[in-house]
């Protein structure tokens, strides 16, 4: 499908970005995504202050542990302050600002937690994981074996725990992940811990989606149920800088992998994003609960509307999410139509359709709003009206919702 877009026209400003092409493009794609409603899942908007720490003079400098590098001190009351306020975020004992993305974040804990020949245990791209964590990728980096955790076969995208359970006693993989790209539902992180702990594997949940539900107490707290390491992207429906995280109340093994990125899997960890992670763990602090109250509130009615109006919201026997995502299970190789045709309509989704409440919570929507974008989405996918009408009202709509919420002033 074609693709009708608005073309978008820059004020005539005296600035260097009319003549400088790059520049000029920039503001364009800036304006562009303002304007569009946002719904991809992986995504969020950051705040001045945040995006402030990003341009900082940190982006063009070095820092370390030990400190090879001068002038650094300052920094380092940041960094440290940083990892505290991760810590008492998500209740753990250590924390690690050092991956500079969510997947790097997986690989670090995967080099520490499991060796050449062992089985890692996830569930599979097909059922909503990562695919990172699958054959091909991560676990033949380091030599894993993959193994498929089970869902259960009623749609509902739950674990099934006793086929998991099964599995895990008889392969006693050294690793199991929890966590998923495509995640409606909590997993069940206790009684898959138990289970791996006695044969002395790892518990790992990657929280990567869900990492802004966590710090708020909206999701489930993996540490406090028996993971040994949450990890996870910060820029989802944690609305910080793009990057990694990893948590753990293992001292020891934080220690260990700490000390064995350094060269093998970067240098520079960049300096300016943990300095804008930390600006987001205060916002976060002051806010967290709210946000993700809203984000949680948000997701369940929209998914419910667009229930009502007859669209394939999955796990809609099960109570649709208890996340900031709502999937629309269109058959074997539509999402990408439906894509483009959102995004004629003005709103921008990913071609799972997976629709997420992150972004447009964090910019103070409400639930009216969410039966306003249910009835966009609506109209768009039953070509009730034409897109460009459509485009007007989800402008109109972002118009209406310019501000960043839950920031610092
Ligand atoms: C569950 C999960 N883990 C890890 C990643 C990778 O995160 P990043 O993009 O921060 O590397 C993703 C990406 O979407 C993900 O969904």
């Amino acid at each position: 499908m074609e693709l009708d877009l608005p073309t978008f026209k820059l004020k005539q400003r005296k600035s260097r970005a009319n003549s400088e092409p790059v520049l000029s493009s920039i503001l364009r794609y800036e304006k562009y995504r303002r304007l569009t409603l946002n719904l991809i899942p992986s995504e969020n908007v950051l705040s001045q202050d945040v995006l402030r720490a990003l341009s900082s003079e940190m982006a063009g400098r070095y820092a370390g542990r030990p400190e090879p590098y001068g002038g650094s001190s300052m920094f380092h009351e940041i960094w440290e302050e940083c990892e505290s306020l991760a810590c008492q975020t998500f209740h753990s004992r250590a924390a690690s600002a050092s991956p500079i993305s969510g997947h790097i974040a997986a690989m670090m804990v995967l080099d520490s937690v499991a060796k050449k020949g062992e089985k890692i245990l996830a569930l599979s791209s097909e059922d909503g994981g990562y695919k990172g964590y699958t054959t091909g990728y991560i676990p033949d980096l380091f030599g894993l074996d993959f193994l498929r955790l089970p869902l259960r076969k009623d749609g509902s995208f739950r674990i099934d725990l006793d086929e998991a359970i099964s599995i895990a006693r008889r392969e006693k993989p050294s690793v199991v992940v929890l966590g998923a790209t495509v995640f409606l539902f909590p997993h069940p992180v206790r009684e898959l811990a138990e289970e791996v702990h006695k044969s002395g594997g790892c518990l790992v949940y990657d929280g990567s989606h869900v990492l802004g539900l966590i710090a708020g107490g909206e999701f489930q707290d993996p540490l406090s149920e028996g993971a040994d390491v949450l990890l996870g992207s910060t820029h989802k429906t944690f609305f910080g800088p793009q990057g990694g995280i990893i948590l753990s109340n293992d001292v020891e093994l934080m220690k260990v992998l700490e000390q064995r990125f350094l060269y093998r899997f970067m240098d520079n960890f960049h300096l300016n994003r943990v300095a804008a992670l930390c600006v987001a763990l205060k916002e976060v602090k002051l806010h967290g609960r709210k946000y993700a109250h809203a984000v949680v509130r948000n997701s369940r009615k929209l998914g419910k509307n667009l229930g009502e109006l007859g669209h394939p919201v999955a796990a809609k026997e099960h109570g649709i999410t208890e996340s900031h995502q709502v999937l629309l299970n269109f058959g074997h190789g539509r999402g990408e139509e439906v894509r483009n045709r959102l995004e004629a309509c003005g709103i921008i989704v990913d071609s799972r359709v997976r629709l997420g409440t992150n972004e447009v919570s964090r910019r103070g929507m409400k639930e009216r709003d969410m039966e306003k974008i249910a009835s966009l989405i609506d109209d768009s996918l039953s070509n009730r009206r034409p897109p460009s009408k459509i485009r007007k009202d989800s402008f109109s709509l972002m118009t209406r919702h310019k501000k960043v919420c839950f920031t610092l002033r």
